[in-house]
């Protein structure tokens, strides 16, 4: 099924000028770029975004880290998009990441993990939303 999911790229990964291999990393495995800006978020915005994570041992670190640079948001598109991106991203500690993952890749740490994909449809939805409130005006399948 067609499935559009929101794709960050952390501030470790922009530091590092890595953004057109992460992308081209999503493009080469037929992923469609539906929506794409870069921001700078506050203590505010990554905090609702990472709600979900309020009151873990990680939170502020994750915050902290968050707000140290700008970040990409987009949406991707795809078929079984939300699976597949996070496949091709691996897991979350890149000690722990398959070697050709994005995060086994370019990963530094647990925390600076270059990238963030939603994980269901649901999520997919309401991230889309928090950064892409006008999003459903852009909507296309397979340009
Ligand atoms: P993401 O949401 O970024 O796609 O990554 P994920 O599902 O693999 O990881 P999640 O558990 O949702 O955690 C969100 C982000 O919090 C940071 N984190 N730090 N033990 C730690 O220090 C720790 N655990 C998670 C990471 O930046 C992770 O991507
Ligand atoms: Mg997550």
């Amino acid at each position: 099924m067609y499935r559009y999911s929101l794709v960050l790229i952390k501030p470790d990964a922009i530091r590092r000028k890595l953004c057109g291999e992460i992308i081209s990393t999503y493009e080469k495995a037929g992923l469609d770029l539906c929506s794409i800006k870069i921001i700078q978020m506050d203590r505010d915005i990554a905090e609702g975004f990472y709600h979900v994570h309020k009151g873990k041992e990680f939170f502020q670190r994750l915050i902290n880290f968050m707000v140290s640079a700008p970040t990409i948001a987009m949406v991707l598109g795809g078929n079984d998009a939300i699976k597949k991106i996070r496949e091709i991203n691996g897991l979350t500690d890149p000690k722990e990441a398959t070697e050709t993952t994005i995060r086994g890749k370019w990963a530094l740490d647990v925390t600076r993990n270059s990238v963030h994909a939603s994980d269901s449809p649901e999520s997919a939805e309401s991230e889309i939303a928090y950064f892409f409130p006008a999003f459903e005006i852009l909507k296309y399948e397979g340009a």
